[in-house]
């Protein structure tokens, strides 16, 4: 969808947003959340109104939510070009222009590469603004871009998308941005240089696991360099300890925090903020099979700690940690963010709407926190107690891969601690988004259905705050 800025309507078909307190209403529209309506009115125009409800509890998230809706009604119209007059509201924290077109090209993805028939879409948004340029928009449609990359990386199938895939398309970004390096490690050399775990955690696939690091320097002259680490499992059977259905079916979708890293490493080429920034994608396949991981075996990690594993279906912490040390000796980064779809009980604590996060650092908590309120991508703090440190010790190695804890018991914490545990007292934050990267029911707002891209707006925004 191209996006164009102007100062009045030139198309047809229009979306307006009206508050509740709004003069001028549409007749038998309050303007309430989530009021849409469509109306054909003279001189052939279609006008698409979509409520806001009240304006000083209109944020931007407001916005976005409401520009993914109304695209979507759009689409299903069948129209190719829309005006979206930008409306004013008063307190607004970010652009409200930003903010719509955001929503309206977020909302309008969908994953068509499988079906024969592709949808009509609308292929042209004008922003009707007095105060949004265009040079504003080109930065939120570079960001899109960048998510959109990582929605289709996580929609792919499991046998298309492997980590020799993930890798060749961290080349791809690599060299398509002159600040931007890619070194990947094969299995091989994951083997040679004693990456034990993320060996384990691999050997039983066909599609051999990789360690991808990518480096952008925004900013040469700082000594600051942020590791984003993303789990990428390109799909996750359990292993031995094998998934049954209903809960196997979507794990094509356990390589989203690496897709994330990739999505972000592609906005930061574009984008260009003045920060160092480290990508760092753990891939492996977890499969099943004669040469998978056996549960009860002992593998030492890179870090040289020894770790009993109790359960092959908890691998994306042993993957992430190797990927964590290895990025810490060999590049020595000033703080680590991993992005994972850890485990299935932070989706029971906190649904689909909210990442878990963890630190060991307040002050990195606060502001990761608050980048998720301003963008939408949206945290909640979780603890990191000395009972759930104890519930990984182990008799026969260093730490055991599942706590001894009775069967759900915090298991999103343990994972957690099992991470700690790796990430030598720098400053670190793990954000647990299994919960949120996936959605598996309709399309809401600007979260489109299946994989969502979350993490991108969210660290672009802590980024950028750098
Ligand atoms: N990839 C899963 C977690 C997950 C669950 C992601 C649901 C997305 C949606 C992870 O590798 C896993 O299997 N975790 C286990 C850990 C358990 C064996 C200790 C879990 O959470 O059940
Ligand atoms: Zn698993
Ligand atoms: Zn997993």
């Amino acid at each position: 969808m191209k996006v164009t800025v102007s100062k009045a309507p030139k198309n047809d078909t229009r979306i307006v947003f009206i508050t509740e307190k709004q003069k001028n209403k549409p007749k038998d529209f309050e303007g309430k959340k989530d009021e849409v309506t469509i109306r054909y009115e003279h001189n052939n125009k279609t006008i698409l109104y979509c409520g806001l409800g009240e304006p000083s509890k209109c944020t931007t998230r407001t916005l976005k939510a409401a520009a993914g809706t109304c695209i979507r009604k759009i689409d299903s119209l069948k129209r190719k070009k829309v005006s979206v007059i930008e409306p004013k509201i008063r307190r607004l924290k970010d652009s409200a222009g930003r903010a719509i077109v955001e929503g309206a090209i977020l909302g309008q993805y969908s994953f068509t590469q499988y079906k024969k028939e592709k949808p009509v879409k609308v292929t042209a948004l004008e922003l009707v603004s007095d105060t949004t340029t265009a040079a504003e928009i080109k930065d939120t449609v570079r960001l899109c871009e960048g998510i959109y990359l990582a929605r289709d990386l996580i929609n792919g199938n499991a046998n298309e998308i492997y980590p020799a895939r993930l890798a060749q398309e961290a080349r791809t970004i690599a060299k398509a941005s002159k600040g931007i390096s890619c070194t990947v490690l094969t299995e091989k050399d994951i083997e040679k240089k004693g990456l034990g775990l993320l060996k384990a955690v691999g050997q039983g696939s066909p599609y051999p696991p990789r360690l991808v690091m990518m480096n952008y320097t925004g900013n040469p002259k700082s000594k600051e360099r942020v590791a984003i680490v993303g789990k990428g499992i390109t799909f996750d059977s359990g292993g031995q300890n094998l998934k049954p259905s209903k809960h196997i079916e979507t794990m094509r979708c356990d390589m989203s925090g690496a897709a994330a890293v990739l999505g972000l490493m592609k906005v930061l080429g574009t984008v260009k903020p003045k920060v160092n920034v480290m990508g760092v994608v753990t891939a492996a396949q977890n499969a099943i099979g004669s040469k998978a991981y056996f549960p009860g075996d002992t593998h030492t990690s890179y870090a040289g700690k020894t770790v009993e594993i109790l359960n092959t279906d908890a691998e994306g912490r042993l993957a992430l940690v190797d990927g964590i040390s290895y990025c810490i000796k060999q590049y020595k980064p000033t703080e680590i963010i991993d992005l994972a779809t850890l485990t299935g009980s932070v989706v029971a604590a906190l649904g689909e709407t909210m990442a878990g996060l963890f630190s060991n650092n307040d002050r990195m908590a606060k502001k990761l926190f608050d980048s998720g309120e301003k963008t939408g991508e949206r945290l909640w703090r979780m603890p990191i107690r000395d009972e759930h440190r104890d519930s990984l010790k182990s008799d026969i190695a260093d730490l055991r891969n599942i706590s001894k804890l009775p069967k759900g018991y915090a298991g999103s914490m343990t994972a957690a601690a099992f991470l700690e545990a790796f990430v030598e007292d720098l400053p670190w934050a793990h954000i647990d988004i299994a919960g949120t990267a996936f959605n598996e029911s309709e399309a809401r707002g600007e979260i489109s259905k299946y994989g969502t891209g979350f993490g991108i707006r969210l660290l672009m925004d802590y980024l950028k705050q750098k």
